[in-house]
């Protein structure tokens, strides 16, 4: 990553951080992903060679930039669904900031209709929006995520309790290989075997 976007999201955190402090309504929250987290994405998905990309949870695409600019290292692509008209707006700002805008197209609207008609196949989708639905996700993008993909999703060891079923599944499906990574938030990273 070259260092002008480094300070680029280095100073969206920073906002979205403070913001966040500020801000009394949940729904307005950015509610970013840290930059350790950031950098396991990236990580993964340059090392697996990703290249088509889905994220659920947009927010103000900080995570996105992350997402976008390992696909912009496998010459891939990210699909990111957002259901807030406001924040698509300053995700789409930002990722024109970012030089981004061309690598990633943002899904406006309710995360299970827009996944309930999505093609696939993805190599690696994202999960970090309104966890009691991260089973629901889990069943929708199972099907469109590739042998040998990867399936990340955040909060779960902020919010293991919420996300109990999410991973009892992911950990005891014999099609996945599953593992809580406890950087950030608690990523738990599946992949898909067969
Ligand atoms: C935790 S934030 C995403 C943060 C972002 N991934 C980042 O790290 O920069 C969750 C986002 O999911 C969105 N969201 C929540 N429920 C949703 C749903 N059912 N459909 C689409 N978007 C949803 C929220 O509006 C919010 O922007």
């Amino acid at each position: 990553m070259d260092r002008t976007l480094a300070a680029f999201l280095d100073e969206i955190w920073r906002s979205g951080e403070e913001h966040d402090a500020r801000e009394t309504e949940r729904p307005k929250r950015m509610l970013n992903i840290t930059p350790d987290t950031g950098r396991l994405l990236w990580i993964l998905i340059h090392a697996t060679r990703a290249t088509r990309i889905l994220e659920v949870g947009t927010s103000n695409a900080y995570s996105t930039i992350w997402l976008a600019d390992a696909a912009r290292a496998t010459g891939g692509r990210v699909i990111t669904l957002e259901r807030s008209p406001e924040k698509v707006k300053l995700a789409r700002e930002n990722l024109t900031r970012a030089g981004l805008a061309d690598r990633v197209e943002i899904r406006e609207g309710n995360a299970a209709e827009t996944l309930a008609a999505l093609g696939g196949p993805f190599h690696f989708v994202f999960l970090d929006a309104d966890r009691a639905n991260y089973s629901t996700y889990l069943d929708l993008t199972l099907p469109k995520l590739v042998p040998g993909g990867l399936l990340v999703a955040d909060n779960v060891t902020s919010h293991a309790q919420e996300l109990a079923d999410y991973l009892t599944r992911v950990k005891s499906n014999p099609a996945l290989l599953s593992v809580t990574v406890p950087i950030g938030k608690g990523e738990e990273v599946s992949l898909k075997l067969r």
